[in-house]
């Protein structure tokens, strides 16, 4: 039998056990390798927002995994992973990666998934390509600066649609209807229907390809996935709420990143779900004033993938340069990422948002060797200097960057394995971006692998 935690747990004794991560740009920010990281020293690794649109690459012992919907804490044996309440979950996707994690030799046993989290159907995706499609031919264009139209540049994964399907509801399938056939089938012949038509008729106008969804074929195969998934179905929440009670040290892994948040980012180029510090609560049933330490990880530089303004964006051989040693190419989509000098407006207020307590700075060797480092300190808009971020995808557009330059360091930085290891330079660039984001930035990462990774001690930051 299973207890009911007493109704309060302290809020104090559950932030000593309570800790999360989340990205302070626009994601692939190196969040895989720090929750790895941290998960050894926790019991349970919990996503709380995002999907497959998320890809977590983690390097162990020169082995590389990419993680899409799979918490990485699931690459220390012992660690319980959960997909929490505010995941949106495509079967399909997350039994090929439980596959292929259990041939590399990882142990799966420990996964549990929501029963109310929502699924991603096949349909989702379709929608999330035709809308796209659409959006390209210019015909129903987001406008932004000059008025020109463009997609959102999304990964296709249906996230979109399966979130909007969540909250107009009557066509919402959560993980536990794939267990119960009575509730699933008028669910799906709904859901077929609406968008059956919804096809149709915006294909029509563009004359694009789509198929038609059939309901019996979708309720056989979610009743597959539902007898797959189903020794890891359960409620979430309740065996986060007991583990806690127990003393147990939970992380909470967000996916994506605070400026690609729904609410907090630079809409409308953002995902679906909040995707900063304000999904841990909606997304896992637990109160996000129970996070005791809140790790922002942060680029050395700026990095984006998909449509949307980015002020610092470089296109240029240092850009080239900076893609090329940062293999700055999409972990789920294959996309070349834009990428672009550090922009430290943006990452203060997302630091801000997400109510960080301190910095993880990733990827800092892949800087070196290049004589003179640009950092954006603030920004020109309309004539007038601000170094506050003006949160809106339509503003940013016309924003000019107003840079400092710090001098660079070269590859010795990669060795680094303690604080005094780092080359000056180095440790004056990871000085700099604490003294102007207000946050101790504790861990910096020299390259993909977990040892190479320097600890710093700041006064002021968590033990
Ligand atoms: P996430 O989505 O935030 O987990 O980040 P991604 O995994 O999408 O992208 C980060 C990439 O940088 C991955 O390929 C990591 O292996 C790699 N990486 C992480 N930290 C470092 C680092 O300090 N240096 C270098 N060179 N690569 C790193
Ligand atoms: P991780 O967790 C980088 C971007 C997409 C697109 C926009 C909307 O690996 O950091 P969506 O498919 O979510 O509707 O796409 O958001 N995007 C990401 N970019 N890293 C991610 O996740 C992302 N998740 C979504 O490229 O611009
Ligand atoms: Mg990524």
């Amino acid at each position: 039998m299973t207890t009911a935690p007493r109704a309060a747990i302290e809020a104090s004794r559950a932030r000593s056990v309570c800790a999360a991560v989340v990205g302070l740009q626009w994601g692939d920010e190196g969040k895989g390798k720090i929750v790895d990281r941290l998960a050894a020293e926790h019991d349970v690794v919990v996503r709380y927002n995002g999907g497959a649109n998320a890809g977590h690459s983690v390097v162990v012992g020169g082995e590389r995994y990419a993680l899409h919907l799979v918490p990485s804490g699931v690459l220390h044996p012992g660690c319980r992973a959960v997909i929490g309440n505010g995941v949106v979950v495509d079967p399909e996707r997350l039994l090929e990666e439980i596959a292929s994690l259990s041939a590399k030799g990882v142990d799966v046993s420990r996964l549990y998934v929501s029963d109310r989290a929502h699924v991603v159907l096949p349909y989702h995706k379709a929608e999330d390509g035709l809308r796209e499609d659409l959006l390209k031919a210019g015909r129903v264009g987001v406008r932004v600066g000059a008025g020109v139209s463009q997609e959102i540049g999304t990964t296709r994964r249906g996230i979109g649609p399966a979130y909007a399907d969540k909250v107009t509801r009557a066509t919402g399938i959560r993980v536990a209807d794939l267990l119960r056939p009575d509730a699933l089938r008028p669910k799906l012949d709904i859901a077929c229907r609406m968008k059956n038509a919804l096809f149709e008729g915006l294909a029509a106008a563009e004359k694009l390809e789509w198929r038609r969804f059939d309901p019996a074929e979708l309720e056989s195969q979610a009743l597959d996935w539902g007898k797959k998934l189903a020794p890891m179905i359960t409620d979430t929440t309740q065996l986060l709420h007991e583990a806690i009670g127990r003393g147990e040290r939970v992380l909470f892994e967000g996916a994506n990143a605070t400026l690609l948040d729904v609410d907090h980012g630079t809409y409308p180029f953002v995902t679906s779900s909040n995707s900063s510090l304000a999904g841990v609560a909606s997304g896992s049933g637990v109160p996000g004033h129970w996070m005791g330490r809140v790790t922002g990880v942060m680029k050395a530089y700026s990095t984006r993938v998909g449509a949307g303004p980015m002020p610092t964006q470089l296109d240029d051989a240092t850009g080239d340069r900076i893609r090329e040693r940062g293999r700055e190419y999409g972990t789920t989509t294959g996309r070349p990422r834009r990428v672009g000098w550090l922009d430290l407006v943006a990452v203060r207020y997302s630091a801000m948002v997400s109510g960080v307590s301190e910095i993880a700075l990733m990827l800092l060797d892949v800087l070196a060797g290049l004589d003179e480092l640009k950092v954006c300190t603030a920004y020109r808009i309309d004539g007038q200097i601000t170094d506050i971020f003006p949160p809106d995808g339509t503003s940013l557009e016309s924003v000019e960057p107003i840079y400092e330059t710090l001098p660079g360091f070269d590859d010795s930085v990669a060795d680094s394995r303690a604080d005094g290891d780092l080359p000056p330079n180095a440790a004056a660039y990871a000085r700099f971006v604490a003294d102007y984001v207000g946050v101790p930035v504790t861990t910096v990462s020299v390259g993909p692998e977990r040892e190479q990774t320097v600890m710093l001690r700041r006064e002021g930051a968590p033990a």
